[in-house]
């Protein structure tokens, strides 16, 4: 029988603290819930998930680097804040073949002009920002059917 597909799901800085950071702007859900509505999700279509976070934008980049060499089928990757400044994960994303998907609980461009541009982005497969948890959903299922 052949391998399930695996799918990344990458979160940088600050996101290890989803739950009680700026809940008005972030939400109420820890990224162990977001975590835990992923793997249903994934295992009831058949694919695993590989959950990470780090603040370290290092670890990001490894990660990516990772996830090319065990064949994983795409990465949803929030960079939070190294969204908007990593040339780094710019060049890590465009030097994998595995599409990336850049996922945002709040939508950047609806806040200050400096998260307005995402490094990102410019090297991503799509986007989906602003639906809060629902991001990583809605992030997956587009995956799922890459
Ligand atoms: C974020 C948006 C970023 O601008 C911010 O730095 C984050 C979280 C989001 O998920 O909405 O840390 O990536």
């Amino acid at each position: 029988m052949a391998d399930k597909p695996v799918i990344y799901v990458l979160n940088g800085p600050n996101l290890n603290l989803l739950g009680m950071r700026e809940p008005e702007i972030y939400g109420s859900d820890t990224l162990d819930d977001i975590a835990g509505r992923l793997e249903d999700k994934a295992q009831a279509a058949g694919a695993d998930i590989e959950v990470r976070q780090s603040n370290h934008e290092g670890h990001l980049i490894d990660w990516i680097h990772e996830a090319q060499s065990e064949d994983a089928k795409a990465i949803l990757l929030n960079a939070a804040g190294f969204t908007h400044t990593s040339v780094t994960l710019h060049d890590a994303i465009k030097a994998v073949s595995v599409p990336v998907i850049e996922v945002h609980l709040s939508n950047p461009h609806a806040r200050e002009p400096f998260r307005h541009r995402s490094l990102v982005g410019q090297a991503a497969h799509g986007t989906i920002s602003g639906f809060g948890a629902l991001s990583y959903l809605l992030a997956l299922d587009a995956a799922l059917q890459l």
